[in-house]
C-alpha cells in the first residue's frame, strides 16, 4: 500500500492507530456489518464465500460482521447466519482465519430479531417479543419480504433463556476466533422493543419505567461482558426515526440517554452509533441532526464511540479532531470497494454499488468487485 497522503487541510486523523481494548488497530475507519445474505444454506453456516468476502476488506481498522443469530429463536433474516451450532462456529472460524491471514480483526455482531421475524423463518413457531404488539415492518423471508405478524410476549423464563443464549453466541464467537463482539441494540430488533414503549407493554420489571425497559439490555451486556470479557463486548444503539410504532416518541431520547449512561459503568470496548438515517426535522430527535447525534452522545459516554451514516474523508477527520468520535464507521462504501481505506487515503474514486446483487447469492456484486490496483493495472 502507497504511504498515506496527508490533506494541505491538517491531518489524516481517519488513518491514524487507535487503541481499543486489547485491540491495536492501524486506522480508525471500521467496517460497518452489513447483512448479505450469502449464508444461504440450511445450517446458517459462513462458507468460504464469505471468507473470501471479509478477507478481501481486512485493511479497515475494524470489520464488524453482519449481524448474526445467536439462536433459532433469535433467527427471522433468510440468508443470514448464526452461532448457535458447532456448522455455524467451524464456517465462522473459516472468516475470522482468513480475515487474520490478512492483517485484519473483526468482531461478531450479535442479533436477535425479536417481531421482525416471521413464522416462515421459524419453522411455524410465533416470533417473541416484548410484548403482542405487530411492529408493522417487513420480514425478509426466503419467499421474499412480507408483513410482520404479532408476536407472543416472552415469559420471564424466556427472558432469562435469552440472556443466556447471548452469552454462549459470544462465547461461540470467542471460540469462532473473533476478536470480540458487538451486541445489536438499534434498529427495531428484539433488544429495541424492549427499549419502546410503543412495543413494550409489559408490567413486570422489564416495562414501564425508562430503567425497567432498559433491563433487558443491560442483563445481555452483563452477561456477554461476563462471558468475553467487558473489554471485547461492544454495543450498537442510538435512538432512531423509524415507522409504526418506531416513530420517535418524547421518551425516545430519554431511554437512549439512560442506556447509554449506564453503559459507562461496565468498560465495554466501545458504542457504535449512526447519525439520522432520516430527516429529523420536527421530529423528537430534531437537535440530533448531523453531527449532532454524536455531540450529545460524547457527553454521556465516557468510552471509545464509533460514529457511522454518510462519513467522508472530510468529515470523519473533522469529527475525530473535534473529540466528538474516536472511530468511524463505513458500510455502503466497502459494498463496491474492498480496499476502501486505500482508496479513500489516495483520493481516488470510489466504485459505485449494484445494487441488483447487495441482497442476492453467491459471488456476483459480493467477492468480485476488484482492488483499485487491480482495476488501474487492467486499464493500463
Ligand atoms: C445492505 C446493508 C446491510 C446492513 N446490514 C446491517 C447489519 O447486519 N447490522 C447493522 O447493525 N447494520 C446494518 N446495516 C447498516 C449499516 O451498518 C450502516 O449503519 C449504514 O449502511 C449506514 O452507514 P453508511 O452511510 O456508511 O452506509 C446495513 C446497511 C446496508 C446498506
Amino acid at each position: 500500500m502507497s504511504p498515506i497522503p496527508h490533506s494541505r487541510t491538517g491531518r489524516q486523523r481517519l488513518f491514524e492507530p487507535y487503541r481499543m481494548g486489547p485491540l491495536e488497530l492501524p486506522n480508525r475507519l471500521v467496517m460497518a456489518p452489513l447483512t448479505r445474505m450469502r449464508a444461504d444454506n440450511a445450517q446458517h453456516a459462513p462458507t468460504g464465500l464469505l471468507a473470501e468476502h471479509y478477507a478481501q476488506r481486512a485493511g479497515a481498522g475494524l470489520i464488524v460482521a453482519e449481524a448474526t443469530a445467536i439462536s433459532p429463536d433469535g433467527f427471522g433474516w433468510a440468508g443470514s447466519p448464526g452461532l448457535w451450532s458447532a456448522e455455524q462456529v467451524a464456517g465462522w472460524r473459516q472468516v475470522t482465519d482468513a480475515v487474520h491471514a490478512a492483517g485484519g480483526r473483526i468482531i461478531a455482531q450479535l442479533w436477535h430479531l425479536g417481531s421482525i421475524s416471521h413464522p416462515d423463518l421459524l419453522r411455524g413457531r410465533t416470533p417473541l417479543s416484548a410484548s403482542a404488539v405487530n411492529p408493522l415492518q417487513e420480514s425478509v423471508t426466503a419467499a421474499g419480504r412480507v408483513p410482520t405478524v404479532v408476536p407472543r410476549a416472552m415469559t420471564r423464563a424466556e427472558i432469562r433463556q435469552t440472556v443466556a443464549d447471548y452469552a454462549t453466541a459470544a462465547r461461540n464467537a470467542h471460540d469462532a476466533g473473533f476478536d470480540g463482539v458487538e451486541i445489536l441494540a438499534a434498529y427495531l430488533y428484539l433488544i429495541a422493543q424492549f427499549l419502546n414503549r410503543s412495543t413494550n407493554l409489559r408490567t413486570d420489571e422489564y416495562g414501564g419505567s425508562v430503567e425497567n425497559r432498559a433491563r433487558l439490555l443491560l442483563e445481555v451486556v452483563e452477561s456477554v461482558a461476563e462471558a468475553v470479557g467487558p473489554e471485547r463486548t461492544g454495543v450498537k444503539m442510538g435512538p432512531m426515526h423509524e415507522t409504526g410504532p418506531f416513530e420517535a416518541n418524547d421518551e425516545t431520547l430519554p431511554v437512549s440517554e439512560y442506556a447509554v449512561s449506564r453503559l459507562n459503568d461496565y468498560g465495554l470496548s466501545h458504542l457504535l452509533m449512526m447519525g439520522g438515517t432520516r430527516d429529523l426535522t420536527g421530529t423528537p430527535l430534531d437537535a440530533l441532526a448531523g453531527d449532532g447525534m454524536f455531540r450529545h452522545f460524547r457527553r454521556l459516554y465516557g468510552g471509545t464511540l464509533i460514529a457511522n451514516v454518510d462519513f467522508d474523508v472530510a468529515r470523519a477527520n473533522a469529527l475525530i479532531a473535534s473529540g466528538d468520535a474516536d472511530l468511524i464507521a463505513f458500510g455502503r462504501p466497502f459494498i463496491a470497494n474492498p480496499d476502501l481505506p486505500a482508496r479513500l487515503a489516495a483520493g481516488a474514486p470510489l466504485a459505485e454499488i449494484d445494487w441488483e446483487t447487495v441482497y442476492g447469492s453467491g459471488a456476483r456484486g459480493y467477492s468480485d468487485y476488484p482492488a483499485l490496483e487491480a482495476v488501474t493495472q487492467g486499464a493500463s
